[in-house]
């Protein structure tokens, strides 16, 4: 089954919008398979990240990524790469539909809320980069 990463920013955490953006996955029928709350450091900022270091806004994103705790999360499901990104919307929130998690609470494009995978490939690193093997869970939901 597909894995994506997922993580609620310093901006969504200090807005109490952890519980809000859980929940939508959850009612769309995705399932959790880890969560963490965590400080980045500048180092794990800097890899994360590391597609957008020669992006004019890479030290600001490293600022913004490291100044306060993040919700990291690993959500399961079918398709749940692209289908987690339609329900994040678009990069930035000005652009982003309302019903999407940016359309209806972000606000500028580098305060927007949620980061997701954008890729197979940018899922499995990420995953590997923020979990251990040990913190990740795969079961089925029995009710
Ligand atoms: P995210 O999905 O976390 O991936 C890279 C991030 O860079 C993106 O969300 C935005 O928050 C941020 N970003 C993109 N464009 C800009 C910009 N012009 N200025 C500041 N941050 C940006």
């Amino acid at each position: 089954m597909e894995r994506t990463f997922l993580m609620v920013k310093p901006d969504g955490v200090q807005r109490s919008l952890v519980g809000e953006v859980v929940s939508r996955f959850e009612k769309k029928g995705f399932t959790l398979a880890g969560a963490k709350v965590l400080a980045i450091s500048k180092d794990l900022a800097e890899t994360h990240y590391g597609e957008h270091k020669e992006r004019p806004f890479f030290g600001e994103l490293v600022d913004f990524i490291t100044s306060g705790p993040v919700f990291a999360m690993v959500w399961e499901g079918e398709n749940v790469i692209d289908e987690a990104r339609k329900m994040m919307g678009k990069t930035n929130p000005q652009e982003a539909q309302p019903g999407t998690i940016r359309g209806d609470f972000g606000v500028q494009v580098s305060m927007n809320i949620i980061h997701g995978s954008d890729s197979q490939d940018s899922a499995k690193r990420e995953i590997e980069l923020f979990f251990g093997a040990d913190e990740l869970v795969t079961y089925e939901k029995t009710v």
